[in-house]
Formats: structure tokens, sequence, C-alpha cells
């Protein structure tokens, strides 16, 4: 099986000769602390030998609770936010029907996501499809307590037992928390659910390779003994004994942090060319802007789907501030094949095209981008997949991951903490008169006048 590849050319070249090689004792020395505990952010180390240490039976426990909720329901909801959701949306999304909505596909149910926002509409709207439906409930949060999980849960868990009866509802209602603390692991050890474990030392956003993200993906029916296979391959293939030019984590580690503090590249766009990709963006941005942006520092994590935003934000990408590089996640092989048909009339001129795959059109249209975008400055990473499936996924999972462990120590941050996440709560908290929260409401409505 081949292996995910990355391209740092087009960005070193931005650079001075020598720099990226520069970052090697770095990165050596920032591995080694991944490795033996002495980082900051030492206690949420779990998911660093996550994939190796995942066992078949467990990946067989988790497999055996999907099954019951893809016999039981029509449609599943998974609750959660940020690292308890974005993981298993990218996955659920990049392998799935670009249609799986309007696909009447009875081999599996329809995935909806909840608790991820605080809008009025959409959980009304979410209740009215659920209405008369078999529908079931994954509801993952680590806390127990995130407000807008906890919030869509409570609405869903009310309208599932209305609906199936409480007996029923408790077969195809799902905890993911905890082990002993929160208001989830509470309610589901009371209303005795199903549940799985949330490892103290694995933060939200690492946590797509525990039930966080596998439960979910398995009730989709993806195949996550391969996801986690190429995880565990990728967990090899960037250890710290691989010499730094092979290791394709040391690499994009060190060119990023390059470019960010010797060529003043303070915006990272992660680039897709299927609109497939577009949440494993969202999960990257989570990933590397909450475990970077701190202290005033760390690049900001944007993202881009080509070709649509290349008519929308492909402007400012060629000629706007020279702040930007662009990191490419190129599939070499679809999945499937549509050749462009012949047309006899040509009214649309593009006769040109006919025989070819529709691939071969976006591959040079990603060829031409790369090339004018490098022209205007911007330096291009390229990280490529052999094909779009679970197995190279779980590779590009650990890649960020291990890249994202080894960025945040070159840039001297803890990449494993959020602190800056509580600063919107306690306001929000304070203004909605939340008990506990009474100095702080006063001294907010007082600043409100
Ligand atoms: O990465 C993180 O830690 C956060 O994004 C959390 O995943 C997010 O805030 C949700 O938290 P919880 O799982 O406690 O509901």
């Amino acid at each position: 099986m081949k292996n995910i590849s990355l391209d740092i050319s087009k960005a070193a070249s931005f650079l001075n000769e020598g720099a990226v090689k520069a970052y090697e004792a770095q990165v050596k020395t920032a591995q080694t602390s991944l490795e033996s505990g002495t980082c900051p952010g030492n206690d949420f180390l779990g998911w660093l030998h996550l994939p190796s240490s995942i066992t078949a039976q467990f990946l067989d426990e988790v497999q055996t609770v999907a099954n019951t909720l893809r016999a039981k329901c029509d449609v599943v909801v998974v609750a959660g936010i940020g690292g308890s959701y974005l993981g298993a949306r990218a996955i659920i999304e990049a392998l799935g029907n670009s249609f799986a909505w309007l696909v009447a596909d009875k081999k599996n149910p329809t995935i909806v996501f909840a608790g991820n926002n605080i809008g009025e509409d959409y959980l009304s709207e979410l209740s009215e499809y659920l209405k008369g439906k078999r529908f079931g409930v994954i509801n993952i949060s680590k806390s127990g307590t995130t407000t807008e999980t906890a919030l869509a849960f409570r609405l869903l868990k009310k309208q599932c037992e209305a609906q199936r009866g409480k007996e029923e509802a408790r077969e195809v209602i799902v905890a993911i928390t905890d082990a002993n603390r929160g208001a989830a692991r509470a309610a589901a050890d009371k209303e005795g659910y199903q549940t799985f474990v949330i490892p103290d030392n694995v933060g939200g956003r690492f946590s797509v390779l525990t039930p966080v993200g596998l439960l979910p993906i398995a009730c989709a029916g993806f195949d996550i003994r391969s996801l986690v296979q190429g995880a565990v391959d990728m967990e090899k293939a960037t250890a710290p004994d691989v010499p730094f030019e092979q290791n394709i984590a040391a690499q994009y580690a060190a060119v990023r942090n390059a470019l960010y503090t010797q060529a003043g590249k303070k915006i990272e766009i992660m680039v897709n060319y299927q609109p497939k990709l577009h949440f494993i963006a969202e999960w990257w941005k989570q990933l590397y802007g909450e475990s970077e942006g701190k202290e005033h520092k760390g690049i900001f994590p944007a993202s881009c789907d080509f070709t649509t935003d290349l008519h929308s934000m492909g402007q400012w990408i060629q000629e706007g501030e020279r702040s930007i590089f662009e990191t490419v996640i190129s599939v070499e092989k679809p999945n499937r094949e549509l050749l462009f048909p012949n047309d006899e009339e040509n009214l649309d001129g593009l006769n040109f095209l006919a025989g070819k795959r529709v691939d071969e059109v976006n591959k040079m249209a990603e060829l031409g981008t790369l090339l004018a975008h490098v022209d205007g400055g911007v330096p291009n990473i390229r990280i490529s997949l052999p094909e779009l499936n679970a197995y190279y996924l779980g590779q590009l999972i650990y890649f960020f991951e291990i890249g994202c462990g080894i960025s945040g120590n070159l840039l001297g941050v803890n990449p494993f903490n959020q602190p800056g996440v509580e600063a919107y709560k306690k306001n929000m908290f304070a203004l909605l008169d939340k008990p506990g929260y009474e100095a702080e409401s006063r001294a907010i409505k007082e600043r409100l006048g």
C-alpha cells in the first residue's frame, strides 16, 4: 500500500536555501519531547500512539454498537461541537455520496449533525425533519457540559422518547463522554444508555480516532478498520527515528514554521479540488487554529474549495497581500469515471475536451492554479492522496495530528490547551444569568449600561 506524500519544493523556493533543513534539530527536540512526555501540555498526549493502541476487539465493540443503531434507525443525529463533531463529519462527507441527502439509500442511515450551533431555525427544522422518523442520537461531549450540545441533546432526547417511547429510546441513544464527570455522563448512567469513554489524555480536536469519530463513521457505513490502519501506518511513517527528509510530518511542520517566521506568511489556506473534502479543511482549521493560536502567535488557518472559490477568493489569492501560503490536498485518482462527451454541434466549443475524463480537466485546473499562484508569490505545499478512501484518510488524520504536535512545539506554545475559548462562554453565561455567574452578570450588565 502506498502512503500519502508531501511536496514542499514550491514552498521551500520562497525561503533561503537550507531554511527547512535548518529545522531538523528543533523538530527532533520537539518529537523527543512529545515522545518522552516532557513537552507543554503533556497530560494530553494520548493521541500520540492512539492508532497503534487500538485493538481489533475495541473496533468490534464500536462496530457492534454502530450495527445496532444502523438496524434500528433511519436517521442518526450526531450531537457535538468542535473536536466532538468535526472529525466525524469530515470523514463521513469525504467518503459519502455528495447527494447523500437526496439519494434514498436504504443501506445506510442518514447521518445529520446537531449541537454544533444554537440556531433556533436549525434546531426547529431538524425537529420537523425528524418527525415520524426512526431516529437515534449519539451524544458526544468530553466535558459533558457544553451548552450547544447539551441544549440540542435535551431537545433530541425528548423527541426521541416521545416518538419511540422511553424504553426503545434507551436502545438508540449512545453517549460518548468522560468516564465519570459531567452532565452527559450523569444522564447516561441514570438512563442506562450505551456509553463510550473519551480518554482523559485525548483532547477534543485530537479525538477523531476514539469513539468520538469512529462510532458515527461506522454508523454511516464506512470502514473504521481501514481508517485506523491508515493512521497506524502513518504513525510508523512519521516516528521520531524516521530521517527528517523522509518524515513528511516533520517536513510539513518545518516548512510552515519557516514560512511564518522567515517569510511573513501569516495565513495558511488549505485547498482542495474535491468538494467532499470541505469538512476535512474545517477539521484541520480547528486542529491547527485551536492548537497554535496562542500568546498572540500562530498561523491563521483558512480554507478554500477549488475550483469553486477561484471564482470568489482567487483574485485575493493571486494579487492580494502577500501574507499567505497554500496547502493543497490533491487526490490522484477519483473513485468514479466520467468521460466528457462529444457533441456534433459543439455549440459550447468544448469538443476539445471530448473523450477526456472530467478529472483531467480538474487536474489541469490544479496545475494551472499552482503555477499561477506560485508566480503570484504564494508558496505552495502539496499533499497527495493516491485515492479518497478510509485508509488514506486515516493516514491524513495522523499526519495532520503529529504535524500539529511538532509545529506547535516549534512555535513555542502549548498545542494541547485552549484557554481562549472560555472568554465567550463566561460572558454568555453571565448574560443568561446562569447560576454561579452572579458577579460576572452584574459586571457585564454594568458594562453594557
Ligand atoms: O478541541 C477541543 O477541546 C474543543 O473543540 C472541544 O472539542 C469542544 O469545545 C467540545 O467540547 P466537549 O467535547 O467537552 O463538549
